[in-house]
This record gives structure tokens, sequence and C-alpha cells, in this order.
């Protein structure tokens, strides 16, 4: 895997959305952050905070209204869409599997995979348990009779999809949120296991599965709010301190009702 990028830099002040409101309304003010090569950021956020369309700028699904964002140094404008996207692993809450084998639908999007790199990737997301299970392994067809993917498999499906493709750079955005806790964790270990030394930006609701990140950023109504390590935003005794310890508490409080029934 080649590590000669640079930094991945948003700098942007608004982001307004032309084409479904009739008054275009800024989601985003005064975004301005670095995630340097290899380094992890994560953002948080309550639900509509922009979490989601930081990363959609980034993908150039919106354009920023003001302010640039730049990765290696150059405008994300400068990189036709396809090369931008090659060199992005995206894994999301819900991922479309294809009805058709696993293999296929890991190496999906990248032509030129070979079954050794297939069965890498699938190694490398924790597949194989799963695999195991099955008497044709990578050669089963995802929706034939009988076969169930379950959620924590379709997310390890979707990340051996995205590693396959050797991106600079990986987002997560919310990719263990839909998990119970035990699947969510074994997930956040892969996601982890698949991270080293890549660039990777997550966005979580449950701030326990981004605490390990290089910096983390809160969002609050589209503004960073508060910024640092899991372990400086719990010194500052603010929201991000506040909210961790109710998550926290309501997690514990749910394991031993868990333990009881
Ligand atoms: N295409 C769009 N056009 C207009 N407004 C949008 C669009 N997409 C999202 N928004 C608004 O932008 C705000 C931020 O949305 P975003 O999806 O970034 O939130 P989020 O932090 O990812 O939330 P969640 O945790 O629920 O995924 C919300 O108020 C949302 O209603
Ligand atoms: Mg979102």
């Amino acid at each position: 895997m080649s590590f000669d990028y640079g930094q991945t830099r948003i700098n942007t002040d608004t982001k307004t959305d032309k084409h479904e409101l009739e008054q275009p309304r800024a989601i985003l003010k005064n975004i301005s952050f670095v995630v340097e090569p290899g380094k992890k950021l994560a953002l948080v956020g309550q639900t509509g905070s922009g979490k989601s369309t930081v990363i959609k700028l980034l993908l150039r699904f919106y354009e920023p209204t003001s302010g640039e964002i730049l990765l290696d140094d150059r405008p994300i404008e400068s990189y036709d869409i396809e090369s931008l996207h090659k060199r992005i692993g995206l894994v999301l809450q819900d991922n479309v599997l294809f009805n058709t084998t696993i293999a296929k639908n890991i190496s999906y999007g990248t032509f030129d995979a070979s079954d050794k790199m297939i069965e890498d990737a699938a190694q490398r997301a924790s597949l194989q348990p799963f695999l195991a299970k099955l008497s044709a392994g990578l050669l089963t067809k995802v929706g034939e009779r009988g076969l169930m993917v379950s959620g924590g498999e379709k997310q390890r499906v979707a990340i051996a999809r995205s590693i396959i493709k050797r991106p600079d750079i990986l987002i997560f955005d919310e990719a263990t949120s839909a998990l119970d806790s035990h699947t969510e964790e074994e997930i956040r270990k892969s996601i982890l296991e698949v991270s080293k030394g890549v660039t990777s930006i997550t966005v979580a609701h449950r701030f326990a599965t981004v605490i390990d990140s290089d910096e983390i950023i809160l969002l609050v109504n589209g503004e960073i709010t508060e910024r640092g390590t899991h372990n400086q935003l719990l010194e500052k005794s603010g929201t991000y301190s506040k909210i961790y310890n109710l998550q926290t508490q309501r997690q514990r409080a749910g394991q031993e009702l868990g333990e009881e029934v």
C-alpha cells in the first residue's frame, strides 16, 4: 500500500444545498481540520449535526459555498471524480450487497482484483469464520436460498470491498451503529486492524467506538464545539465528556439487564 500522499485538509465555511431547499441554508460553519497521513480522525455529534455532510463534501457529492478541501495539498476539484473515489474506501451504515458471489461482492468496483487479492481482503476484514460455515466459501451466492447474511457479515463484506481498493483514505460513516454491542465491538476491531497506517475518518454516534482516534471533533449544529483526543476531551468536562459518561452508564445498565434476562 502506498503512503505517498500528503494531508487531507478540509477547510470550509459554509455549505448550502441549492437543489433540495428553496432557501439555501448553511449546514456547516467554520469547519477546519487537517488529517495527517496515516492518522485517524473521528467526527461525533447529534443526528443532523453535519457529520455525513463533511464526508459528502470530501467525496464531492456537494460543493462547498466557500472554503477549500485539499487532498495532497491539491484542491479536490482538480481530481476527476473517478480517481478521487478510487482513493477513498467507504463503509456506510447500510451497505448494498448484490445477488452474486461473495467474491464478486468484495471485488465490486475493483476490476483488476485477483483471487489472491479477494482472499486477502476477506481475511483482513475477518470474514473467515463466516466463510468457513459455507461449503462454497467465497463462491457462495449472497441471497441464494437459505443463506442469510447478517448485518455484521454485510459490514465485513463492505470492509473487504473497501480495502481491496487499497485506498489512501478509509471512511466509516456509522459503520457499526446498527449492530448489537458484541458485533459492534468485533467490527470495531476489524476496522481498527484495516485502518492501521491508513488515513481514516470515522463518523460515530457511540463515542466508545472512536476513543483511540488521533483527533475527535464534536459537531453541534454544523460547528466544531470541542476537539482533541479522547483524554483531552474528558479532561475538559464539556459536552463530549457528559455524553460519553451517559453512554457508558447506559451501556453498563444494558449489560446488567442483559445478564439478568
Ligand atoms: N441534500 C440535502 N439538502 C438539504 N439539507 C440537507 C441535505 N442533506 C442533509 N441535509 C441537512 O443537513 C444537516 C446535516 O445533515 P447530516 O446528514 O450531515 O447529519 P449527520 O450529522 O450525519 O446526522 P446523522 O447522525 O443522523 O447521520 C441536517 O439538518 C440535514 O437535514
Ligand atoms: Mg450521517
